[in-house]
């Protein structure tokens, strides 16, 4: 079967960047800057990016490369007979997991974007969003109708393949999505008391930091990079021979962080200009949900065009931002069905749609009517995005540095990474030592963190 590429430079980085940029930047981020003390979490999220996120992104793109491959097969080409092939199934499963709940909160970005455009929140206040969220999750109608909405919406992109599916759709996405935030930067920033905000995100405590914000930095790092499950794999399998792996990684990386801290620069001065405190409530994980829409209304209230204006288009760059990261997903799914089982793109991809929207169903139904079904004390919906995210993601990312770092032939690497010695790299025993030592041992460190392990820590 003949494979496709992605037909130009700034489609690589636009699609790659899309599976980036998510729900990870614009709602965990800013969830995880207030719970961590602000500016400070940020420069160490930023140190976590360079030293493990990058090398870690050019490992996948060089693994996804040199095979041609989806991310099981690849390992399968470059380690024959071995049981390295389990480190791309497990992403596939992971893809799975993730996208299944995924679309279940990008769902819930939708029905905000239409409520919001219906002005619906209007003269709403502090008492009425809580409700009205969690009416919205606990309805099994609404839920699963706009999770299979989503399921839909990405398949559709997806089934069109790589160029004239996933390329173009990023490359008209992507650049709508940016003039987005800066122009809801611009308003949030030139609210009345919105600097308080400001310098939350610019003036770092370092009395903050601690064995966890560290570890919570890392993590958020991982998801907000899309590392780890081999999605980065499955894009760069589609990359051209001439594309420069680290400086797409680098492109990739820098958009991905200013999103997010653009994000930043959306959410915290209109919450500290509608004089919220930045108590765990507020900027929990329902921030977007049920304090950021009170916030609109509080912030702009005087002006309920601009209460409107910037709801409506804070939820659909969200939808957006949303679809370009299930789409990725999905194709990581697609590309490992279709080609390890020889199958059409098509039928593979309709198998992959189906097959979620079955899971999603359950997640879906996992604020309301399943709300009592309980896998090891969390609900369907936490139980999936616990273990996909806090175990799948840092395990495969660790197998990653260690496949490339430790099983890969050096010189192999090195003719991936130079492309057979045309461009420099003057970093590369640097990204060496962070595969085989660096990485792993923090990963592993983050990973007995979360299975509690450290306690003490
Ligand atoms: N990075 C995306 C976000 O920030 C989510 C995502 C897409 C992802 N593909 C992934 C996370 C692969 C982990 C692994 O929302």
């Amino acid at each position: 079967m003949e494979r496709e590429n992605f037909g130009s430079k700034l489609g690589v980085v636009l699609a790659a960047a899309g599976s980036a940029v998510g729900l990870g930047n614009i709602w965990r981020f800013p969830v995880e800057t207030g719970q961590n003390g602000g500016a400070a979490f940020i420069i160490v999220y930023i140190l976590c990016i360079v030293l493990l996120g990058l090398p870690i992104m050019m490992s996948e793109f060089l693994i996804g490369r040199s095979t041609h491959s989806n991310t099981a097969g690849a390992y399968r080409k470059l380690a024959p007979g071995t049981p390295w092939k389990w480190v791309g199934r497990l992403g596939v499963l992971s893809g799975f997991v993730i996208l299944s709940y995924y679309a279940v909160v990008a769902g819930w970005t939708a029905e905000y974007t239409v409520l919001a455009a219906s002005n619906y929140f209007e003269g709403k206040t502090t008492v009425d969003f809580p409700r009205i969220f969690s009416e919205l999750s606990a309805n099994p109608w609404i839920c699963t109708l706009w999770m299979l909405a989503f399921m839909v919406l990405t398949h559709v992109v997806v089934v069109r393949g790589v160029k004239s599916g996933i390329e173009k759709f990023s490359k008209v996405m992507m650049p709508a999505l940016f003039v987005i935030i800066l122009i809801l930067v611009v308003c949030s920033v030139l609210q009345p008391g919105a600097s308080k905000g400001v310098e939350f995100l610019l003036k770092p405590d370092f009395s903050k930091v601690d064995g966890s914000v560290i570890l919570s930095a890392m993590g958020q790092a991982f998801f907000s990079l899309s590392l780890g499950l081999g999605c980065l794999c499955t894009y760069a399998s589609y990359f051209g021979k001439d594309t420069n792996l680290a400086k797409t990684a680098l492109n990739v990386s820098v958009i991905d962080t200013l999103v997010a801290i653009m994000a930043g620069f959306i959410i915290f001065p209109a919450v500290f200009s509608a004089g919220y405190e930045l108590n765990s409530n507020d900027v929990g994980p329902s921030l977007i949900f049920i304090t950021l829409p009170n916030v609109f209304q509080q912030a702009f209230g005087a002006v309920p065009m601009l209460a409107y204006v910037f709801a409506v288009m804070f939820y659909f760059l969200l939808v957006v931002a949303a679809l370009t990261s299930t789409i990725s997903m999905h194709e990581v799914v697609t590309a490992y069905v279709s080609e390890e089982f020889s199958m059409k793109r098509r039928k593979a991809a309709w198998i992959v749609t189906i097959a979620c929207s079955v899971v999603g169903v359950f997640c879906a139904l996992s604020f309301g009517p399943l709300s009592d079904v309980k896998l090891f004390g969390l609900s369907i919906f936490d139980f999936f995005d616990y273990v996909s995210s806090n175990i799948f993601l840092p395990v495969g990312g660790m197998f990653i540095a260690i496949f490339t770092g430790w099983y890969l032939n050096r010189k192999f690497v090195k003719d991936e990474i130079t492309n057979g010695g045309t461009v420099r790299a003057p970093y590369f025993k640097a990204f060496i030592f962070v595969l085989r030592f660096v990485a792993p041992i923090a990963i592993g460190l983050i990973l007995l963190n979360q299975l509690g392990v450290f306690a003490f820590l």
